[in-house]
């Protein structure tokens, strides 16, 4: 691990001018989406790297183990909703080095570990020296009776950047290798229709826009994969109350925040549209729970154009919310802070007569409640944003559902 950094402020644009090809036009001109696909998984990307994710910035996972602990007391609640399943599933989604699924393995009580099975999923090789007991997939297993928890997966899902030119239009920012941009075609049909329905731009020059769709199809993949269960994304996010006006890229590198170059030198993300996604994962599981209604298995492909008629629906801030696709199971969109703090994470600072009376047990207490005070931080991973999609169960953390 480099040093303490997270990732998720702002970065401003290059801005430009001029019209091209979204797919390497002359020039090398190419849209966000193709330029970081290439820069972050082609070969020799980014997140092929020996180092993996924890040799360039800190998740909640690298932070403290106190995550994987929380994460491990959600997959409990998800095992009793679903009644104890002989199988219990776990699926490490866009697992790094497997971190993740290797600490939720060792907080398991006893009997429910002798029933998990452990699944990362990840873009890059297995890394030797894992738990044998740990699947190694590239995409997620079908079928999933349990927990698939994706922790900052979504804003490294590449997408394309608007930008509003001088007479009012968002277009399409296109970028070289180099990182110096300028402004392509107009942005039209389900990309337009996301933006309008998302992330609507005011005509004024330089106002930028993430156009969110291939998030928004990514997470209802995965929530496809989720026979009966939990799905949940856990990142940087934004809602529709607060979309940050010229938009998030930007770029990671060795613990520090950098310029978004798309070369394969640096991590490039950008925050994700939770409110959107939320939408897509709701119709997705209800299509799977009228699937399994109807005894059927369900079509796990997604339409590729699916997103356009779908993306009518909304989930609100710490509510669950009512979308396009009627009245089951809605997405619960809750901060880092609130859901860990359902799952029981304390963090209180321990009485200072304990340091008289227990030396060790004092400062081993104080360690914890710093670790759960950085994991649950205000300006930090505190506000990050939880989103819970539930497959054929109870919101396993719905007020009603929670427990101290
Ligand atoms: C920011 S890192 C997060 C790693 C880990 N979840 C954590 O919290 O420490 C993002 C990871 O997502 C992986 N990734 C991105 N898209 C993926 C996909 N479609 N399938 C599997 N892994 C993916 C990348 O290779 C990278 O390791």
């Amino acid at each position: 691990m480099t040093d303490g950094t997270t990732r998720g402020t702002t970065s401003g644009s290059a801005g430009g001018t001029g019209g091209a090809e979204r797919d390497s036009a002359p020039g090398g001109w190419r849209g966000w989406r193709a330029a970081t696909e290439a820069a972050l998984y082609g070969p020799g990307g980014f997140y092929r790297r020996p180092e993996g994710p924890a040799g360039h910035f800190r998740t909640s996972v690298h932070a403290s183990p106190l995550f994987a602990a929380a994460v491990a007391r959600l997959l409990c609640r998800v095992d009793e909703a679903l009644g104890r399943p002989s199988a219990l599933d776990f699926v490490d989604m866009a697992a790094g080095r497997g971190e993740l699924v290797t600490g939720v393995l060792a907080a398991l009580p006893d009997e429910v570990a002798a029933r998990a099975r452990g699944y990362a999923v990840e873009v890059a090789d297995r890394p030797a020296g894992l738990d044998e007991r740990i699947t190694w997939l590239s995409a997620p297993p079908a079928g999933i009776t349990g927990l698939l928890f994706a922790n900052e997966w979504l804003d490294d899902v590449p997408l394309e950047v608007a930008e509003v030119d001088h007479a009012g239009v968002a277009r399409l920012v296109l970028v070289r290798q180099d990182g110096i941009e300028r402004l392509g075609e107009p942005v039209a049909g389900a990309e337009a229709a996301w933006l309008a329905r998302w992330w609507p731009l005011p005509p004024e020059e330089g106002l930028r826009a993430e156009i969110g769709l291939p998030r928004d199809t990514a997470w209802a993949s995965a929530v496809g994969c989720v026979e009966r269960g939990l799905a949940v994304a856990v990142d940087y996010a934004h809602t529709a109350r607060a979309r940050p006006p010229f938009g998030t890229l930007t770029g990671f590198r060795e613990g520090r925040e950098t310029a978004p170059v798309p070369d394969g030198s640096c991590d490039i993300t950008a925050h994700v549209a939770l409110d959107a996604c939320a939408a897509r994962g709701a119709c997705t599981a209800r299509d799977t729970e009228e699937a399994r209604d109807r005894g059927e298995a369900r079509d796990t492909e997604e339409a590729p154009d699916a997103g356009e008629a779908r993306d009518a629906g909304e989930a609100r801030d710490g509510d669950t919310a009512p979308g396009a696709c009627g009245a089951l199971p809605d997405a619960l969109l809750l901060s880092q802070r609130d859901a860990l703090r359902a799952l029981g994470l304390a963090g209180a600072r321990p009485p200072l007569a304990l340091a008289a009376t227990d030396p060790q047990a004092y400062l081993s207490a104080l360690a914890s409640a710093g670790e759960a005070a950085e994991l649950t931080a205000v300006g930090g991973l505190g506000d990050f944003g939880w989103l819970l999609q539930p497959v054929g169960i109870p919101h396993p953390l719905a007020p009603d559902s929670t427990r101290a």
